[in-house]
């Protein structure tokens, strides 16, 4: 089952709740929470609080996505009853597997991010402990940006690579997806598609959701 993973890093945080509301009557399936800090990533987006303001104003699970140095530290934080995924990255994570398993402790799916330059192999010894990776498909720290095609192959690498090793883990491919590419993101195997300016930039969010869903589904 393929999903839609919205980021609100591109939506009106005046009013966000209506922003989620919209992507929601339009079908989506998780909202993506794009986490930055100013260190990882050369931009600062929001923490918690201001995720932990949906609770009870939608039922789409979240997906966060740390994008922050010393994620062990912050990610209990963003438990709530609508978490889903704790992503961090692989860059940022000096004891990774001890990383993973405290995600796991805390009762969500752990995943793994890889930066456009990191390569698969970073992660051979930690596969089996996954439930989700993330490729970057831009350098994380802003919205907007072009797709990167090189970074396609590793969603290619990890199809095979799951099925030569018997595992379930979903991959996710995370930025510059729009309406044009997002038939040959999922035919390369992609199993959940963020989107953030292609939705929440547009005049029409729940129009703009369906026709991705239309397409998805
Ligand atoms: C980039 C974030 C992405 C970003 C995607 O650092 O991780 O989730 O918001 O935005 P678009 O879809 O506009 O590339
Ligand atoms: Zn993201």
């Amino acid at each position: 089952m393929k999903k839609l993973a919205p980021s609100i890093l591109s939506a009106d945080f005046s009013c966000l709740g209506e922003q989620v509301a919209w992507i929601e009557r339009g079908g989506a399936d998780l909202i993506h929470v794009d986490v930055m800090d100013g260190h990882f990533v050369p931009n600062i987006s929001f923490g918690a609080t201001v995720m932990k303001s949906l609770v009870g104003k939608t039922a789409l699970p979240f997906d966060v996505h740390l994008m922050i140095e010393n994620p062990d530290k912050y990610a209990a934080d963003f438990i709530t009853p609508n978490t889903q995924y704790i992503t961090v990255h692989q860059e940022a994570c000096t004891h990774l597997h001890r990383s993973i398993q405290h995600i796991k402790s805390l009762g969500v799916k752990a995943g793994v991010s890889l930066n456009p330059a990191t390569p698969v192999d970073t992660l051979e010894y930690i596969l089996e402990d996954l439930d989700l990776i993330l490729i970057m498909s831009v350098n994380p720290g802003f919205g907007g940006q072009a797709f990167i095609p090189a970074t396609l192959r590793k969603v290619e690498e990890l199809v095979r690579l799951r099925q030569e090793r018997g595992l379930s883990f979903e991959i996710e491919i995370d930025g510059g997806a729009t309406l044009d590419n997002i038939e040959k993101l999922l035919n390369a195997g992609v199993d959940i598609a963020v989107a953030g300016s292609a939705v929440f930039g547009k005049s029409d969010i729940e129009a703009e959701t369906r026709k991705f869903m239309n397409i998805i589904k």
